[in-house]
């Protein structure tokens, strides 16, 4: 994720932008830059890579030795890591770096080509910057440059910029991305976290949405969209700067599980246009939809989870059939791909050695594929002929966790689009989908995280467990597949995930007193079957958590020694806080049992060898 941070003050800037970048490394980028304001005019050095690239590059600049700079770690969204799409972002008058995402750029440029501005970078940012540009021209006003350009901009962004002709200041704006200002005995900062600041203080504002703050080496000013000076409460924090990085949670898996409202409204509203799918952001063709008769999709681990949960719903809205595969398998077992069919590639990294093989697998049989992807510009994303990217930011714990949420939410959609194209979900129900997914799925999260001590409490009492299963029927079982997994890779404890129908077929002479059985029901029409398999577990001794919605919970009598109700929810969108209450109890077995939960043994974040 993209990281930022500026310096105004009584220092020179660039040890500081540097050293602030560098706590923010862990975030994950593909670039950085700084811009420096020295001698009238603003020096801007950018590379692609490491910070230490950059660092070799302004070694052999001429020295920048201004005391106003701004710098930025980027994490590609719109062009690939490259020394031109990296940030700072600078025009004639004024230089820029952002964080977010800028849903209407291209209507932006098509308004600034109009005015005569050209692009040189596949960014959003660069036509921010220009927008910005545009405006500053007319007034000169920095203040009333963002105040215009900030009415014309749609998505999210944390924006810091210096304006020549101002180069002892630095401007800052916000929406939907984090910004926070704050200042010493030194100088005045701006950063998108708090590990940039803390090196030189532990007091801070937290920028408010839509509020400008004019930030000086003495000053800092705050002033509302019409330009009025508004007050920002100081904060105190006394976190180091580890516990920073994490956002104050003691892994950073908990973190990112909390992170999943937010990286799922990410991913979705830029592609909901007028309430329907809209995949004008990623260029891809809307007539493309309406051409597959069968859908493959390929990847690993949970990924390949994820997979599944597209699978249920993909067939069940659009009535496409949905085959899913192991990448390392598809890539030995010769599939039958015909001309009509589609691949899709889930995958996280888009490194995944395997998923990659598997992607080139497909191109030489010749069928369209499609990568969804959360890195940009990775081998994945560059090699399949279209690519989605989830939008989740970088994952640092190994076990994923939100980039699972946001590759289903994504299938959700695709699912929606695809149901659209002969009628089998009409407007208006695609419309009631789209907009339940934008406010119901992240909603229903955030109340799932509310559970978080309840589930901690039955997590420990399946610390000591050694083998457990999960149960479910339908899209039950496509996330029991992966709420076993997760349990597996960091809690060490041997799991099974089995659709509940089949455990009378042999497993269930495993299931014995106290045997932990974690069974989910969301699903009405089967909800009553998987009772009965529940019933049959319960009476041979097995200690029972049911993960069940509340509606259903209210009209079957589950047998169970635990319950964990997920929020209200409709049932098709059900999977969601489901998942999340399952990788909640996953990771507090790992943390109560005090294992690696970030760096479980043996495993590596990104598996790029077969
Ligand atoms: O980067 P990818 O999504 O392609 O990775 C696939 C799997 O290696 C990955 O999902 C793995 O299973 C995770 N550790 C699960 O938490």
């Amino acid at each position: 994720m993209c990281g930022i941070i500026g310096y105004t003050g009584s220092k020179k800037s660039v040890p500081i932008l540097i050293e602030g970048l560098r706590t923010l490394e862990y975030r994950g980028y593909d670039s950085a830059g700084v811009t420096v304001a020295e001698g009238g005019r603003l020096a801007t050095v950018k590379s692609k890579g490491r910070l230490t690239d950059l660092e070799a590059r302004l070694e052999k600049s001429a020295e920048l030795l201004g005391n106003c700079g701004i710098g930025h770690t980027r994490w590609a969204t719109h062009g690939e890591p490259s020394d031109t799409n990296s940030h700072p972002h600078a025009t004639k008058n004024l230089a820029l770096v952002h964080n977010g995402i800028i849903e209407n750029y291209a209507e932006i440029e098509e308004m600034l080509k109009g005015a005569g501005y050209s692009f040189i970078s596949e960014t959003d940012t660069e036509r921010a910057a220009n927008l910005l540009d545009m405006f500053f021209c007319r007034s000169k006003d920095p203040l009333d440059a963002i105040s215009h350009a900030i009415k014309v901009i749609r998505g999210s962004y944390a924006f810091g910029i210096i304006f020549k002709g101002f180069e002892d200041t630095i401007y800052a704006v916000r929406k939907d991305s984090p910004l926070i200002i704050a200042q010493n005995d030194e100088g005045g900062f701006i950063a998108s976290d708090i590990p940039a600041i803390l090196a030189h203080t532990n007091k801070y504002y937290r920028l408010d949405e839509g509020v400008i703050a004019k930030v000086g080496a003495k000053e800092i000013s705050f002033f509302d969209e019409a330009l009025a000076p508004v007050e920002q409460k100081l904060e105190t924090i006394d976190w180091n700067v580890e516990q920073a990085q994490k956002g104050g949670y003691p892994h950073f898996m908990i973190k990112e599980i909390n992170e999943e409202p937010e990286a799922l409204k990410k991913t979705l509203e830029p592609r909901i246009r007028d309430g329907l799918p809209h995949f004008g952001i990623d260029a891809l063709d809307g007539d493309l939809f309406a051409s597959f008769s069968a859908i493959h999709i390929v990847a690993c681990g949970t990924a390949m989870h994820a997979g599944l949960v597209g699978k249920a719903i993909i067939e069940k809205l659009a009535r496409i059939p949905v085959n899913v595969e192991i990448a390392s398998e598809f890539r030995y077992r010769d599939p039958i791909l015909n001309k009509n069919d589609l691949v899709i590639l889930l995958s996280q990294s888009g490194e995944t050695a395997d998923t990659l093989a598997a992607l080139r697998h497909a191109k030489a049989c010749g069928v369209y594929t499609l990568a969804i992807v959360n890195v940009i510009g990775s081998s994945v994303a560059r090699e399949a002929d279209s690519v989605l990217y989830t939008w989740a930011g970088p994952e640092i714990a190994v076990a994923s966790t939100k980039a699972y949420s946001v590759q289903c939410a994504l299938l959700y959609l695709l699912a929606v689009r695809m149901a659209m194209v002969d009628g089998k979900l009409t407007d208006g129900e695609a419309k009631a989908i789209c907009e339940s997914m934008l406010t119901d799925i992240p909603t229903s999260i955030e109340e799932a995280l509310k559970l978080s001590d309840k589930i901690c409490d039955i997590a420990s009492k399946l610390v000591a467990a050694e083998h457990l299963f999960y149960i479910g029927r339908d899209i039950d079982y496509s996330i029991a597949t992966e709420a076993s997994l997760k349990l597996k890779e960091i809690s060490y404890i041997h799991s099974e995930a089995y659709a509940a129908g089949e455990l009378k077929h042999g497993t269930i002479s495993l299931v014995t007193e106290g045997t932990p059985i974690v069974a989910l029901t969301t699903v009405s029409k089967v909800c009553e079957k998987t009772v009965s398999g529940i019933r049959e577990v319960k009476s041979r001794g097995a200690y029972v958590v049911s993960v069940c919605s509340s509606d259903l919970a209210g009209k079957y009598d589950i047998p169970c020694d635990e319950m964990l109700v997920i929020p209200q929810i409709s049932e098709l969108l059900a999977p969601f806080p489901a998942a999340t209450v399952v990788q909640l109890l996953a990771y507090h077995v790992s943390a109560l049992k005090g294992l690696d939960v970030d760096k479980p043994r043996n495993l590596a974040k990104s598996v790029t060898v077969e």
